[in-house]
């Protein structure tokens, strides 16, 4: 059992903490819903559809299903993360004729989410974002990802936008920034890179789960933006030392 609580307090107790995920009928949020409950953590999973979230997620006594869109306001989220001690947001819109729809999740939403932390007095957040969110400041401007991803409503720069939100907040924050996802089995290892370094790649939802899982048991990720891709030819290595090796910003 870890030393150290998911809040980043010391603590003697046996039984890990109670996470809340936002998007967790999503395809990697229900990936890091399930790998916690494999580690006996105890999760509040955020749904925007309670019987989408009773039909897709896993029937277990550790799980607690309750209403959360992260477009609806702080107060409303306060209520959902309820008794939680960390908040992982694996939330990102759903493609529809609405030009703004990355901004109310992905930008406005997860201000909410930060804002709704505060409230509850929730001091750990995981956060899942993407590459190439900073691809101008990278020189990668002309990128075709790039341009694809903020042709449809600037959706890298809302999700920048949140990051930044994020980090002044002064929460205790880990931002994941994966490749293009797959939902195949992991096929090589992980590679972790700080802030603005990768800008090609892709990687197993299972193992942004993975990642999203062990930062919220692993101090040597607090305070960090780290960027992920699979490579074939990568070694294997421990999680905590990927995330040693990544420095503070
Ligand atoms: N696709 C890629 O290659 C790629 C690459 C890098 C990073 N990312 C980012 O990684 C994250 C996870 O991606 P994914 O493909 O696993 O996601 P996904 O399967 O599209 O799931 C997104 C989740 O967000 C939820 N959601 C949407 N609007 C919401 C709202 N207003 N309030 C609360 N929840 C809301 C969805 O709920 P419903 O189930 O109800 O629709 C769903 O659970 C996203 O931020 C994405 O942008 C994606």
């Amino acid at each position: 059992m870890e030393a150290t609580s998911s809040t980043g307090a010391e603590t003697k107790e046996e039984k890990p903490g109670k996470i809340f995920i936002a998007g967790s009928t999503g395809k990697t949020g229900k990936r890091i819903v399930e790998q916690l409950l494999s580690k006996g953590f105890g999760v509040r999973a955020g749904v925007r559809d309670l019987e989408k979230g009773r039909s897709s997620l896993p029937q277990n006594p550790n799980l607690q299903i309750v209403r959360a869109d992260v477009s609806e306001g702080s107060e409303k989220l306060a209520e959902a993360i309820g008794d939680a001690e960390a908040v992982v947001c694996a939330t990102g819109f759903k493609p529809s004729f609405d030009v703004f729809a990355p901004w109310k999740v992905d930008n406005f939403g997860t201000v909410n989410l930060v804002d709704a932390c505060r409230k509850v007095g929730v001091k750990r957040f995981v956060h899942v974002s993407s590459i190439l969110v900073n691809g101008a400041a990278m020189g990668q401007l002309l990128n075709p990802a790039y341009i694809f991803l903020n042709l449809f409503g600037l959706t890298l720069v809302a999700k920048l936008q949140a990051e930044k939100y994020i980090k002044r907040s002064g929460i205790n924050y880990t931002i994941i920034r994966p490749g293009g996802l797959k939902n195949d089995p992991p096929a090589g290892n992980i590679v972790m890179e700080p802030e603005d370094t990768l800008y090609q790649g892709s990687i197993s939802r299972d193992q942004v789960a993975e990642v999203a899982v062990e930062a919220l048991q692993c101090p040597e990720s607090f305070f960090k933006v780290v960027e992920i891709v699979a490579r074939i030819e990568a070694p294997e290595r421990p999680l905590k030392d990927l995330f040693s090796s990544i420095k503070k910003q």
